[in-house]
């Protein structure tokens, strides 16, 4: 391994086929190195024929020897019987810019080794596996060529394993078939109970057939090394849960299936699965920093989408899920009239936010969560009688703000697809460049769920549609991330998470103090998050909300602006709220949405962590800290700071007595001057955060 290690890097930007030994890999072994070496995946051939490879890190199996293969409807399975007919290890590199995102410039530096499979008796059938191997984890897919005797398959199962070298520690969430709005459970591998959670008391559904587990899974082993489980490119296939072996310690593809079809995934060859993907890292850091998810997808497809712009946004939201206002009219409380828009369009104005976000503005909402025929009910098109949308829009433009979108589907994605062409022309027409949509509910028709090739490909109309009518796609209820803002930069982010909206009313008090330290390694490494932060009225003080609130301090919800990386972020509370705190509220005003480049300094999932993000064309750069029920010292160095440049940080910091539940508005704001040679120390207290803005002098 050393060997490889030590060989310099040359610039090859072509794809270089190579026959023996080389510094990218070994084609007598079928093994292909990362670029630095840190890295291997080996193919192996058993007697029998069953494919299989192992990965190893620093010299060390991290993925014992695992099989591969497929189950088919009318076909037999195609899991062993193979043999290798040609093979080929090549190097790719390139720099690309990404549209907006963590950094500007992303490195895609890879070996990857390509293993032509055939069937030895008849049918004769041929597969193709390739594996990219990277210095932060390794990818690998399948492909059907086109062949003769097989124009397509319907897959049942696909059996990829993921054999263990022990029982590591594993930060999970169930493999709901329907919904990504669990809490992260910490267990070892051979303590993972996700069927526990069926019928989850916060959750209008779940469906999890399988003792599995979704993706982003993160682990970490007895030595320290960190791994990350997911997948990328997710293009018409189901999305892919990971069932456990509690006894062998070891995972296998759980594709999302169809009650419906009876079949996981249908398709016409030839064609190519999602990656398999697992970033592998030295420390919990090194995971977030990882681009291998971007990097498995395809560049650009939809040209220039410059109409979109990040951006921090408020908008018609949280009063609902406080309970002040209601989505529906019908109530006499409802919080989508002009009136109020407007309230909020000066706010936004007032503070330098670009978009309003309005949820409850079109008819439908009499009937949406709890009713089962929820088809034809929303209208995308329609305003209630109190919207004036043509004039809300009007006002918006005079003021300098972008009106966002909101579509909530209730899970009803054929009336959806029904009205697509129709909303998206007319916010074409109206120049509103963005929109939120849900999926709220069991999915319709009964019998498919939110996560299986039928709504992935549903998903994926909305966003080329977007593209087709300049409008970018924020899904709430969505398919899991899979790195396609690469090629669709008009995805812009998603929930896909148990987000803000819990602390307003979740049975169980919403979101504990370790959520959001766990998903930054978890749910974060998948892609950008619409968490909705800055919630200031952190007691929801005057709400009837007894048992909620919101389980951080003030503080922490500053630094969620650095922490959680999404182009477009919330100030989700109400204006009132920010009125009668001004302050704090100067941090949202000030930090970017952008950014050149990001570090991450420190962390430990669930515990705590610690990132410095640079804005794109100021050289501002921002920190976030934040930390789990435990209060805690970190130490900041500031040598990410441009050398020989002085900065002026506004240092927004737990108060001494601060504590998410018995104190949580105490906050210390100071002012001081920062260049690359600082360093500090900061006390994060209990469910503490800490955030920094730092601005070049002159
Ligand atoms: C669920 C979304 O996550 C939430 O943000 C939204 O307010 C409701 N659906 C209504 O669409
Ligand atoms: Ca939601």
């Amino acid at each position: 391994m050393r060997i490889f290690n030590l060989l310099s890097v040359l610039g090859f930007v072509a794809l270089l086929g190579l026959s023996a030994c080389s510094k990218f890999g070994d084609l007598d072994t079928n093994t292909v190195y990362s670029p630095s070496g840190n890295i291997t995946v080996q193919f192996e051939l058993s007697a029998n024929g069953t494919p299989s490879y192992n990965v190893s890190f620093n010299g060390k199996n991290v993925i014992k020897p695992s099989s591969m293969g497929f189950d088919f409807k009318d076909q037999p399975s195609m899991n062993s019987g193979f043999e290798i007919i040609d093979k080929n290890i090549s190097h790719f590199e390139e720099n690309w810019e990404m549209q907006w995102g963590e950094q500007r410039e992303v490195e895609n530096n890879f070996n990857q080794l390509v293993v032509n499979l055939r069937e030895k008796e008849s049918p004769n059938r041929a597969l193709n596996i390739y594996f990219k191997a990277y210095d932060d984890g390794i990818g690998f897919r399948y492909e059907f060529p086109e062949q003769d005797g097989v124009d397509s398959v319907i897959i049942m199962d696909e059996n990829t394993q993921f054999d263990l070298t022990g029982d590591h520690t594993a930060w999970w969430i169930p493999g709901d078939w329907e919904i990504y709005e669990h809490l992260y459970n910490e267990t070892k591998v051979s303590e993972i109970d996700a069927l526990q959670f069926v019928n989850h008391e916060n959750l209008a559904q779940t469906y999890i057939p399988e003792n599995a587990v979704n993706t982003p899974v993160t682990m970490r082993t007895e030595d320290g090394t960190h791994l990350s489980f997911h997948e990328a490119n997710l293009t018409d296939y189901a999305g892919m849960t990971l069932k456990i072996d509690t006894d062998n310690l070891s995972m296998t593809s759980e594709l999302v299936g169809s009650d419906l079809q009876g079949y996981k995934v249908k398709r016409e060859l030839p064609f190519k699965t999602p990656w398999r993907t697992i970033q592998i890292s030295e420390d919990a850091p090194g995971l977030i920093e990882s681009k291998l998810i971007v990097n498995l997808n395809e560049p650009n497809k939809v040209g220039d989408v410059s109409w979109f712009t990040p951006m921090k946004y408020v908008g018609i939201w949280w009063e609902m899920h406080a309970g002040v206002s209601t989505w529906d009219m019908a109530s006499g409380k409802h919080g989508a009239t002009t009136e109020n828009t407007k309230r909020y369009i000066d706010f936004a104005a007032e503070n330098g936010f670009g978009g309003v976000l309005v949820e409850g503005w079109n008819t439908g909402w009499e009937r949406w969560i709890g009713f089962p025929d929820r088809e034809g009910v929303f209208d995308f098109i329609t305003p209630y009688p109190d919207y004036d949308l043509e004039e809300v829009v009007r006002y918006a433009n005079e003021k300098g703000v972008q009106m966002i979108m909101h579509h909530e589907t209730s899970a009803a994605p054929r009336t959806y697809d029904l009205q697509m062409d129709t909303a998206y022309a007319l916010m074409n027409r109206l120049g509103i460049h963005s929109v939120k949509t849900g999926y709220v509910g069991p999915l319709l028709p009964t019998g498919e769920y939110h996560h299986g090739q039928w709504m992935v490909n549903h998903y994926r109309r909305a966003i080329v549609k977007g593209a087709k009518y300049q409008v970018a796609i924020n899904a709430h209820e969505p398919i899991k991330d899979t790195g396609l803002r690469r090629t669709y930069p008009n995805a812009i982010a998603r929930e896909g998470l148990r987000g803000q909206e819990f602390n307003a009313w979740a049975a169980d008090g919403g979101n504990p103090p370790n959520h959001l330290p766990t998903v930054a390694f978890t749910r974060m490494l998948a892609g950008p998050i619409d968490f909705t932060p800055g919630i200031f009225n952190i007691k929801l003080d005057g709400y009837n909300k007894p048992n909620n609130q919101v389980n951080t301090t003030l503080a922490q919800q500053l630094a969620l602006y650095v922490v959680i990386y999404s182009p477009i972020q919330m100030a989700a509370d109400l204006p009132e709220n920010y009125e009668a705190n001004d302050p704090p509220l100067q941090f949202i005003r000030d930090v970017g949405v952008d950014w050149e480049q990001t570090k991450v300094l420190d962390g430990q999932i669930g515990d705590f962590v610690t990132i410095a993000r640079q804005e794109r064309g100021t050289g501002n750069w921002f920190l976030g800290s934040i930390t789990n029920e435990e209060s805690r010292t970190v130490t900041i160095s500031f040598d990410f700071l441009e050398p020989g440049t002085e900065y002026i940080a506004k240092i927004y910091k737990d108060g001494k007595d601060a504590h998410w539940d018995n104190n949580p508005l105490s906050i210390d704001i100071t002012e001081t001057e920062l260049n690359s040679n600082s360093s500090m120390n900061f006390e994060l207290a209990p469910g503490g955060g800490l955030a920094i803005s730092m601005f070049p002098k002159n």
